[in-house]
């Protein structure tokens, strides 16, 4: 039997200490509970990871053997190893553990497909939170925005994008025939320049650009090396301040923050030719839609970038055009051929910045004027 009305909490209230409380505490119990395991999860995942567990795992050992390999202790390797393989990421046989397809994919270094920069982005993100407690009582952390994406957000996109988004993309643009008559591409804000190395490895008359700020260049350029792309070259500037040059028949627009700028909307088809192809992919609110996650404003509010004004829901920018005002401006400059839904390019969502939520990808031609 659960008190009508809970005790108002005094240390000079005395309970009957047979009374329970109202509402029941596992509502609250279970909320902790789902964030401390998962929690606790993560810090199992990304610290196996950090120490080379997956690498040394290629082969079946037994735990003494990976603790010697690591250079760690057997008495919480045990554990560990358990708990990695409830979580699918080891198998066991007899004594001796060893990766699973999904760790020997994602969790290794060699591998294409290895996910460590996304931990790393994770964990990032971890000390803005840490924060919390300032920012609700100080404001948010400043930080340069060139900054905060070259420190592991863009190798995080990098990583996460070659699961199955940069595919999808890739597909649906280069069976656009706008595209296959392209002869330059120009990828902005583009990063780590996979779209713009696999757009040119569907068109070899294409050439491109990665256009972004210069404190990317480096990893850009290293990601451009280790595809052998010799028909795309980076160039650094700032896309709201910057000449980013004209006569383009392909201009790629993925994750930037003028996603919604009209501004930036102008610039980009001034830039392009005539049936040029404007490929965009980004979240859009329609006219007086309020939050889409609320965790994800939360994160958003965390951090202010310098000389940028942030809106107040999660990529959300001052100056920013709604839904319905930016489709309206895109379509007296362009013919959309091609829109989709997040769910149907996009890869699972990680509840942290980048996450794609109900993002759109559109496809336009500018028109002949
Ligand atoms: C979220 S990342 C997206 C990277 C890539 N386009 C993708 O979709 O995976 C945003 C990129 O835009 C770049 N960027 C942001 N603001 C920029 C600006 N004002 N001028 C040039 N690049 C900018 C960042 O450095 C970063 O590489």
């Amino acid at each position: 039997m659960f008190a009508k009305n809970s005790p108002p909490i005094d240390d000079k209230y005395t309970i009957h200490l047979k009374e329970l409380p109202s509402p029941p505490a596992h509502e609250l119990h279970a909320l902790f509970y789902r964030s401390t395991r998962h929690y606790k999860e993560f810090c199992a995942m990304a610290t196996a990871v950090r120490l080379g567990l997956f690498e040394a795992l290629k082969e079946p050992l037994t735990v003494e053997a990976l603790c010697l390999a690591c250079d760690i202790l057997p008495e919480p390797t045990h554990p560990l190893c358990g708990l990695l393989s409830e979580l699918g990421l080891l198998s066991r046989w007899g004594a001796q553990y060893k990766n699973t397809p999904l760790s020997s994919i994602y969790l290794t270094t060699a591998s294409p497909w290895f996910q460590g920069a996304v931990i790393r982005d994770i964990q990032n993100g971890f000390f803005l939170w840490d924060h919390l407690e300032t920012v609700l009582k100080e404001g948010p952390v400043a930080v340069e925005e060139e900054t905060f994406f070259e420190d592991g957000l863009v190798d995080s996109l990098a990583a996460e994008i070659l699961c199955g988004e940069l595919q999808k993309t890739v597909t649906t643009v280069a069976g656009l025939s706008a595209f296959k008559k392209a002869r330059s591409l120009l990828d902005l804000g583009g990063g780590h320049g996979l779209y713009a190395i696999a757009l040119c490895q569907e068109n070899p008359d294409l050439r491109a650009i990665v256009f972004d700020f210069p404190d990317i260049a480096t990893k850009a350029e290293a990601v451009l090396k280790t595809h052998g792309a010799h028909r795309v070259d980076f160039v650094s500037g700032n896309l709201f301040a910057d000449d980013f040059g004209a006569g383009h028949d392909v201009v790629l627009l993925s994750y930037n923050p003028g996603g919604k700028s009209p501004d930036l909307l102008n610039k980009i088809a001034d830039a392009l030719n005539p049936g040029g192809l404007f490929v965009t992919k980004h979240l859009y609110y329609r006219d007086g839609e309020g939050s889409k996650d609320r965790l994800m404003d939360l994160e958003w509010s965390l951090s202010a970038f310098k000389g940028v004004s942030k809106g107040p829901h999660i990529y959300r920018f001052g100056g920013d055009l709604h839904w319905e005002a930016y489709l309206k401006l895109l379509e007296e400059r362009f013919t959309i051929v091609e829109t989709m839904d997040a769910d149907t390019f996009a890869g699972h969502p990680l509840a942290k910045f980048g996450d794609r939520l109900d993002s759109r990808m559109i496809c336009a031609v500018k028109k002949n004027q």
